[in-house]
């Protein structure tokens, strides 16, 4: 069949990444949506409508990031001069510049969609290789590709290997998000290129410690295992609240809390107890004058796939 006979629809998870220690290489998917519809086209054109979140804000035009991921596979694949054009339908439930991985989503959306028009020539393996290669770091990409918890290394040969999980306990996530956004540019620029080995170690130990408590059921264990020197005392100075907001989620029953990727959004693990939780959080906020709203996520196991 021809790649542009046919429109193809896939549904990719937001995602939290870092989850407290594990910066850059922990991950994990969560059960809010964005959907992508894509169809080729041989002529130069390139219409692209999106409704919901990102709808006044995200490029419509040759800068639009799934548009640029679907270009960068047409790429790889020789294909590039076979499609000048696309229809682009975004239905996006992740909100932008927030910590849900907004940017991994359309980009695992773009690659996926794309690679189902092309006869799936590539394995998700491939399309995380691709996906780091726009995104920068594999944390958010992982999850959005795989779904459930991923632990992801780059290779001393620069290769992206993942490994992904199901925790071995009912797990949800509360999320706060804070009617504010936050670059990830501008939050990776207040973190300092080196650290005292104090900090390594403890986050070092932390990471590990919370994938060994995750799969091993040790729910007892998450409130030591999230703790983090190496991103969120730097960022604080961007979310003043974010310290509250912790310790009010740890207050009221999770088993830990974290800033969720680069923020502003901020997660807490817990399987009892999500609307106090919730309601908890987003008053910090509330008191401070900013509008926020929480959500109660599951874990999404499936990771990117097409809507037949
Ligand atoms: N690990 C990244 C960070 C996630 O914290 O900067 C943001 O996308």
């Amino acid at each position: 069949m021809n790649i542009t006979d046919r429109v193809v629809q896939v549904r990719v998870p937001g995602t939290s990444a870092n989850c407290g220690a594990g910066f850059d290489c922990i991950g994990v998917a969560c059960s809010i949506y964005n959907e992508l519809s894509l169809r080729l086209l041989t002529e130069d054109r390139l219409d692209i409508e999106i409704e919901g979140e990102g709808a006044d804000s995200i490029p419509r035009d040759q800068r639009n990031i799934v548009w640029r991921a679907v270009k960068c596979l047409l790429r790889w694949s020789g294909n590039e001069k076979n499609v000048h054009g696309a229809e682009i339908y975004m239905k996006n439930a992740v909100p932008i510049s927030s910590g849900l991985g907004s940017s991994a989503a359309a980009i695992v959306s773009g690659l996926t969609a794309s690679n189902i028009l092309l006869g799936n020539p590539y394995t998700k393996w491939n399309l995380l290789q691709t996906a780091v290669s726009i995104e920068g770091h594999p944390d958010n990409v992982a999850p959005a590709i795989y779904g459930g918890f991923t632990v992801s290394i780059v290779t001393d040969t620069g290769k992206t290997q993942s490994i992904g999980f199901m925790p071995h306990m009912n797990l949800k996530m509360v999320v706060v998000m804070p009617d504010r956004m936050l670059s990830t540019r501008k939050a990776r620029e207040v973190l300092p290129d080196d650290v005292p080995r104090r900090d390594a170690i403890y986050n070092v130990s932390r990471a590990a410690f919370l994938v060994a408590a995750l799969c091993k059921g040790q729910r007892n264990f998450i409130k030591y295992a999230v703790g983090d020197k190496l991103h969120q005392q730097y960022r604080e100075k961007l979310l003043p609240e974010m310290r509250t907001v912790i310790e009010e989620a740890e207050k009221h029953g999770a088993m830990g809390a974290f800033l969720s990727g680069a923020g502003p959004c901020i997660m807490a693990l817990t399987s009892r107890n999500t609307d106090e939780i919730g309601k908890a959080m987003a008053d910090v906020f509330h008191r401070n004058g900013t509008d926020a709203r929480y959500r109660v996520l599951d874990i999404d196991r499936n990771g990117a796939c097409e809507i037949k």
